[in-house]
């Protein structure tokens, strides 16, 4: 009769582990613990044991019961919990809700360029790039910036070496506009995008890598009105026609006359009229510089800040929040 109790023991705890859901579950307890199920019929047939059997029957049919009736509460609350249920077989469930996996996303300084990139591109741009470590020759003597120029000083570039050309990354995109020219023969229209480096303080709206797009159009008879027509176009292309831009006379060496264009901005506390970059007509110097007749050709270039850009477009309000890769931030755009 003893052998009966281990036997269905056995049987028991075999059946319990092939359980892994709540069906299974309630097949158990109805096979075993129910009123006509296994483990009563077994209490119940004390009475069919021996006399001096029935004490140590008793006792390990109850053990039994006791014992199936805590494996089965353990598993339900296993279950309940959303464990998985333990097994030799390795068996997955698939019924456990997964972990999603988290996407990742273009940087929003890269869907900018991809964007402004596009809108160029629909006005007939071609899109080129160059180098980020630069000569002086690219830099500054190309674009008729002469030595004594302050934009030169070594405190607000950074210089990599001063012999063999002076090379320093990039302060402008502007040296683009140069190696198209030596390489291209007119008429020419391209934009490029691409980091420059400046020692400047971090604020809202500086920081001392950024992006640029540089634009420059070479052909016969280009004015200001190409000029401004191009880049009031562009701004409405991104911001919509409602944006507030204008453009204001400025100073550039290798432009004549130049201008600098502003929209209008929230920063973290105000809304400002902000720089995005700046533009004009190409100098005849230049010109001169990389081999056009200037008598021929007239061209107008610009240079705009991407980092700005997007700003306005998606209501950034400082710009060091481009750049500190929190991913709390990244994942709104
Ligand atoms: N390179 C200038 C800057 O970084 C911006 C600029 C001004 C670019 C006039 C141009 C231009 O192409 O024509 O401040």
């Amino acid at each position: 009769m003893l052998d009966r109790i281990a036997q269905l023991e056995s049987e028991a705890m075999a059946d319990l582990g092939a359980v892994f859901d709540a069906d299974a579950l309630e097949q158990f307890r109805i096979k075993y613990l129910g009123s006509k199920g296994a483990v009563k019929a077994l209490l119940g047939s004390i009475k069919d044991v021996p006399k001096d059997e029935k004490r140590a029957f008793g006792q390990g049919a109850n053990a039994l019961c006791e014992k199936v009736q805590q494996q089965f509460d353990e598993k339900k609350a296993s279950l309940s919990a959303g464990a998985p249920a333990q097994s030799t077989d390795p068996t997955i469930d698939v019924t456990v809700p997964g972990l999603p996996p988290r996407m990742g996303r273009e940087h929003i300084i890269t869907q900018t360029i991809s964007e402004l990139s596009e809108v160029f591109g629909r006005m007939g741009f071609d899109i080129v790039t160059g180098p980020e470590v630069e000569d002086e020759y690219h830099n500054f003597v190309a674009l008729n910036i002469p030595r004594e120029h302050p934009a030169r000083d070594p405190l607000d570039n950074f210089y990599l070496d001063h012999e063999g050309g002076g090379h320093l990354l990039r302060s402008q995109t502007s040296t683009i506009q140069i190696r198209v020219m030596e390489t291209t023969p007119p008429p020419v229209r391209v934009v490029a995008t691409g980091r420059v480096y400046r020692p400047d303080e971090h604020d809202a709206t500086h920081y001392s890598m950024f992006h640029q797009v540089e634009g420059l159009y070479v052909d016969r008879e280009v004015s200001m009105v190409d000029l401004k027509t191009t880049l009031i176009q562009f701004a409405h292309a991104m911001f919509g026609v409602d944006a507030d831009v204008k453009l204001v006379p400025s100073y550039f060496p290798f432009t004549e006359p130049s201008a600098e264009l502003y929209v209008k901005m929230q920063l973290r506390d105000k809304v400002e009229w902000i720089e995005i970059g700046g533009c004009g007509l190409v100098d005849p110097a230049v010109f001169e510089q990389v081999g056009y007749d200037p008598e021929e050709w007239t061209g107008f270039a610009f240079g705009l800040g991407i980092e700005r850009l997007a700003m306005r477009k998606y209501g950034i309000t400082d710009i060091r929040w481009l750049f500190e890769n929190d991913v709390r931030f990244l994942r709104q755009f």
